[in-house]
């Protein structure tokens, strides 16, 4: 009997996105803090987000993005070996995965979070290609989910007008050829301070000489011309490693699709590695930051509406708290 080996490469074969229904549009967020549609508009390209309601966590909608994924790509959720929720904002601080894997029916699964902040996809990809490479697992579930409307200071206008619900989800399948041409991450911890949502123990003595620090987690903090700064120059240079180890130029590239933080970062990025505007993809006026969630969601929509096609070249970068950057290269399709 002729047995087909699934062989070590990597393909992605399925994808899905779910947002949550309500829409808050800049003109509303002015009622909420002093700001104007013009102001968030011109230095950010948003115009809205969506908000989860209480009925809504990252593990519905996650697993709203992923029935979508497990269904493009052909493939039953019991095929299913692996499960990685990349997110910041798990509805459970032990990790939400498990939670979407009962709610998918994935019995086979192994299940696990994932948490890089806004980079969290792209380190996601990367970590699910090595199962895959080494032969251990042949279908991989990657979700990006966050809710970080439950994070946001809602009264900081600096912080508040940036940030979105939403989920996406890729499938990822051992194949003959693989599609991951190429990846390159990284870490800097020394600028961690930039941008963070942290726990903050309060000292709670507990009996006399035991003192333990119970508190909660701040809202989210950011210094907005740090984090700026930071993306503009390390962007394009990660990508330029990541296409080198491709042994690629951009002339080779179809599609850039950056995490979605800011159309001027989009922008600028595009501007220093000579890609033009046609070729980046941005849905942040509808959305705004989605943080792990916002590159599979703009790829699904990409996919979905014909305009990637199987064998597009995308060059992908997620970048955020940490800090934490990185970008990886991949062919769609078979
Ligand atoms: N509406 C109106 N005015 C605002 C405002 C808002 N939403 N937010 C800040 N301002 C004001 C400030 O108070 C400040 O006023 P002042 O000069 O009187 O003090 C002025 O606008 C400039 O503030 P600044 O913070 O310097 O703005 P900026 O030009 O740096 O733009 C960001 C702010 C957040 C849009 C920009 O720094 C940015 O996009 N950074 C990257 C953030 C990001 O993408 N983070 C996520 C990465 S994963």
């Amino acid at each position: 009997m002729n047995v087909q080996q699934p062989g070590l490469g990597i393909a992605l074969t399925g994808s899905g996105s779910a947002t949550p229904l309500a829409a808050l549009d800049n003109e509303k967020l002015s009622q909420l803090v002093e700001t104007s549609d013009e102001w968030i508009a011109s230095r950010t390209g948003i115009r809205q987000r969506r908000l989860a309601t209480p009925t809504e966590t990252v593990t519905t909608i996650a697993t709203q993005a992923a029935q979508g994924a497990i269904a493009m790509a052909g493939i039953s959720p019991m095929d299913l070996d692996l499960i990685i929720l990349a997110t910041s904002t798990a509805d459970d601080l032990f990790g939400s995965a498990n939670q979407i894997q009962r709610d998918l029916g994935a019995q086979k699964a192994v299940a696990f979070d994932l948490t890089a902040a806004c980079s969290g996809f792209v380190f996601g990809l990367v970590t699910a290609a090595q199962f895959i490479r080494t032969g251990v697992y042949q279908n991989i579930l990657l979700i990006g989910a966050d809710v970080l409307s439950r994070w946001v200071d809602w009264s900081d206008r600096r912080t508040c007008i940036l940030f979105g619900d939403g989920a996406g989800a890729v499938v990822l399948q051992a194949n003959e050829h693989d599609r991951l041409l190429g990846f390159e991450l990284r870490s800097d911890g020394t600028q961690n301070q930039c941008l963070n949502l942290s726990y903050q123990p309060q000292p709670q003595e507990l009996l006399d000489g035991i003192t333990i620090g119970q508190g909660g987690f701040q809202p989210i903090t950011m210094n907005g011309q740090e984090v700026y700064r930071f993306a503009v120059r390390r962007v394009p240079e990660v990508i330029e490693k990541a296409l080198f180890r491709a042994n690629l130029t951009v002339e080779d590239v179809d599609w850039l699709l950056l995490h979605q933080a800011n159309q001027r970062i989009l922008d600028a990025v595009g501007d220093r590695l000579n890609i033009p505007p046609e070729k980046i993809i941005s849905n942040l006026a509808k959305y705004g930051n989605t943080s792990a969630a916002s590159i599979p969601l703009a790829l699904d929509e990409e996919i979905r509406q014909g305009n990637i096609k199987a064998g597009d070249t995308i060059v992908t970068s997620g970048f955020g708290a940490g800090l934490t950057w990185g970008a990886a290269i991949f062919q769609w399709g078979r």
